[in-house]
């Protein structure tokens, strides 16, 4: 029904994405800068099971000051979803987890073993983009002390980290997994894509998330699936889409 007035992926593309899982999206509802209804919500998912997603693990922001998500509402709004997906015949699994701010209230999050998670373990987090949190360090550690695996969403956005690829190669050190967004990689002439393709070529990059919000993040998410970027990357990198 409604699928008949969108874009449409190529079927080729489908059958040649290599990633049948996506760990980085706003899926969710009205809950975020992500989908802001169900009609947008059922839109967006159509579209990533078109370019050949079978199962999505969708990671509402959790920000204290502005996104002040927590379990209940993320679950919440993750069943009306599922429901109206069964509705609709879309044969896709969804799963929430969420997208962390390094923040006091993330810290006390990890202190209280209540995480929205992936893969049991796998915690994901974001960080201010243009300074470096003070705390950053104490959650990495507290993370991994407490047997999480921490994933640094788009490693590729930081400025601070920009021009410093050695404080990339520290983060991995201590034990941080990295999670690149297709999405960058789709206009050469900007810093954010000059740093993703460098962490492809040096091999650091463990994840490509979407990090849907929109519709025009799909057109780019296809793009890059098309794109010899996407076949270095698989063959250089350790990717764990699929895990
Ligand atoms: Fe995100």
């Amino acid at each position: 029904m409604f699928f008949s007035s969108l874009f449409k992926p190529q079927p080729y593309v489908a059958k040649q994405n290599p990633f049948k899982v996506d760990i980085h999206s706003h899926l969710l509802p009205g809950i975020d800068d992500g989908a802001q209804s169900l009609d947008e919500s059922l839109r967006l998912i159509k579209q990533l099971y078109l370019l050949g997603y079978n199962k999505l693990i969708t990671t509402p922001h959790i920000i204290s000051d502005y996104y002040p998500n927590n379990r209940e509402i993320i679950t919440e709004k993750l069943h009306i979803v599922e429901k109206a997906l069964k509705l609709e015949e879309i044969d896709i699994s969804l799963e929430a987890g969420a997208e962390y701010y390094v923040d006091m209230h993330f810290l006390n999050s990890i202190e209280d073993d209540n995480l929205l998670t992936f893969k049991t373990h796998y915690v994901l987090f974001e960080t201010d983009y243009m300074s470096k949190p003070i705390m950053l360090n104490e959650v990495i550690c507290r993370l991994l002390q407490k047997g999480y695996i921490p994933v640094l969403a788009h490693p590729e956005r930081y400025i601070y980290l920009h021009n410093n690829i050695e404080a990339y190669k520290e983060l991995k050190a201590l034990g941080v997994l990295f999670q690149i967004n297709a999405k960058s990689l789709y206009d050469n002439s900007k810093k954010d894509c000059k740093i993703a393709k460098k962490l492809i070529s040096l091999g650091l990059v463990d994840f490509i998330g979407s990090d849907v919000h929109r519709m025009r993040d799909i057109k780019r998410l296809e793009a890059f699936l098309k794109s010899r970027t996407c076949q270095k990357m698989i063959k250089s990198n350790n990717i764990r889409n699929n895990f």
